[in-house]
């Protein structure tokens, strides 16, 4: 879809801020040429990560064999622990092919948490568990009920039931909990407690929303989330991981790998990045980890624009905010993609609503060349984040040799920051060369080859299915 056109409206720009404007463009636009030598090396990236010798990217086994027949029965709590909430599900599989029943509550997940201790953590996580189970089932006598756990964070997995954090990501920082196996303190504190459940899978909120997904659609390949952090899972077939080699796997046996993309180029061999990305590196509690993600997810949007702002004001040659305090602009992360999301959606006419939100939130007071700077800024910023996002999808679509695919997507990103889906179906598109769509007929709406749809439950509904899934196979003496 096209932009709104912004030129009339820069007419008022002063020169020295459209110069601005203009290196702030070549800085953050990546072209389609660029775009596909990032797809590339990810495409030798995505094998490399699967080798016996490793490489950058951790693309995880997850143990989750294969996709749903939609004929999964049972009930199942889901635990999820994303980065702002805490959500406990109960999901019923009925019968009948491809529905659920689900009841959840949410808690709120404080920010301390994650920069606190590893008892904290667990133990905060078993009450919230506690809590759930109580109100739910106030008075009954409850069997063991199975849980899967959503721990979305890269973990090495030799069983589904375990997984050692390989790190904290999306600015966690615990200590103690790196490479060690996250399952035993936590099973321990919901011990503890009296909590009637057993953790059956272990799983990542991009598996979850694969299978999710999967469930309900066949012509799924691919799961996605943009949220906070950025990642991808896809089924590959266990021949093709010479890094499970010594298992001895049926080489068509399918597994799903979690990619854990985010970690794509750490060693900046491909992405153009800004200056402002080396800081947001430098100042994050994990410097040199997930290049990626860092460019890419809603955690770090805010913060690329905030330096961005804070740079032009210190930058003599423009005068930008002149005479105004910024104090309050130069905290770290004061801005978040939601903020970004509704400079976006401001009418272009007057932007009045950034302006009111600069002046209540910031104490700043724009003038009317600063709110186009503002606007186009975060443009920028998103329509980068959009299209460095597609290089991911099509890398995995390249490796599989999907020419079409559906790719299940969830996440704050995808679902709320505008013209997100738009601007990634825009440059896959570019990376893949197509010319006509899926049916064979013209491009147009619905019809693209692959499509980015958003995707089903991963981390209440995923989480149960593999938990299904999985427990039918030890049924089965499969494990
Ligand atoms: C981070 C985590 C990854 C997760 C993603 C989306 O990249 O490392 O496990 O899938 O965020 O939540």
């Amino acid at each position: 879809r096209r932009q709104p056109s912004r030129r009339g409206s820069m007419a008022d720009v002063p020169h020295d801020m459209l110069q601005e404007i203009k290196r702030l463009e070549d800085m953050f636009t990546v072209d389609t040429t660029k775009l596909k030598a990032i797809t590339d090396h990810c495409v030798s990236e995505l094998a490399r990560g699967l080798s016996k010798e490793g490489g950058t990217i951790p693309m995880n086994p997850t143990w989750c064999m294969g996709f749903p027949t939609g004929h999964e029965t049972g009930t199942f709590l889901a635990l999820d622990m994303g980065g702002t909430n805490l959500r406990v599900c109960e999901i019923r599989l009925p019968e009948e092919v491809g529905e659920f029943d689900i009841i959840q509550s949410k808690y709120r997940m404080p920010e301390e948490l994650k920069t606190g201790t590893a008892d904290e953590l667990w133990g905060y996580i078993a009450d919230c568990l506690q809590q759930f189970i109580e109100y739910h089932h106030e008075g009954e006598k409850l069997d063991q009920l199975p849980l899967g756990f959503t721990f979305s964070y890269p973990a090495t997995q030799d069983y589904i039931d375990h997984g050692v954090l390989q790190r904290w990501t999306k600015g966690f920082d615990i200590e103690g909990v790196e490479g060690k196996d996250v399952v035993p303190p936590f099973q321990a504190a919901v011990a503890e407690r009296g909590v009637p459940i057993k953790l059956t899978a272990l799983i990542n909120d991009t598996t979850g929303t694969l299978i999710a997904s999967a469930y309900t659609d066949p012509e799924m390949k691919i799961g996605c989330i943009f949220g906070t952090g950025c990642n991808a899972a896809y089924m590959e077939h266990c021949g093709e991981i010479p890094k499970l080699e010594h298992m001895k796997l049926d080489p068509d046996q399918l597994i799903a790998i979690n990619c854990e993309w985010g970690a794509f180029d750490n060693e900046h061999k491909v992405l153009p990045r800004t200056p402002y990305d080396v800081i947001v590196d430098k100042d994050s509690p994990r410097p040199g980890q997930q290049a990626f993600e860092k460019m890419i997810a809603g955690l770090y949007l805010g913060e690329l624009h905030r330096l961005v702002l804070v740079d032009l004001h210190e930058n003599p040659n423009v005068k930008i905010f002149e005479g105004q305090d910024i104090s309050a602009l130069k905290k770290p992360y004061s801005l978040d993609a939601s903020f970004l999301s509704d400079i976006e959606n401001d009418p272009y006419e007057n932007l009045q609503e950034t302006h009111d939100r600069f002046e209540s939130l910031l104490k700043i007071k724009c003038t009317k060349p600063e709110l186009e700077l503002i606007r186009r800024l975060a443009e920028l910023i998103g329509t980068r984040s959009a299209r460095l996002s597609a290089c991911g999808v099509a890398a995995i679509c390249k490796k599989k040799g999907y020419k079409t695919a559906h790719v299940g997507a969830d996440g704050s990103v995808f679902n709320k920051y505008p013209h997100f889906k738009a601007r990634g179906a825009q440059a896959l598109k570019e990376i893949l060369d197509w010319t006509v769509g899926r049916d064979g007929k013209p491009l147009g709406r619905g019809n693209d080859p692959v499509e980015i749809m958003p995707a089903e439950d991963g981390s209440g509904v995923g989480a149960a299915l593999i938990a299904a899934l999985t427990l039918k196979r030890v049924q089965e003496g499969n494990l």
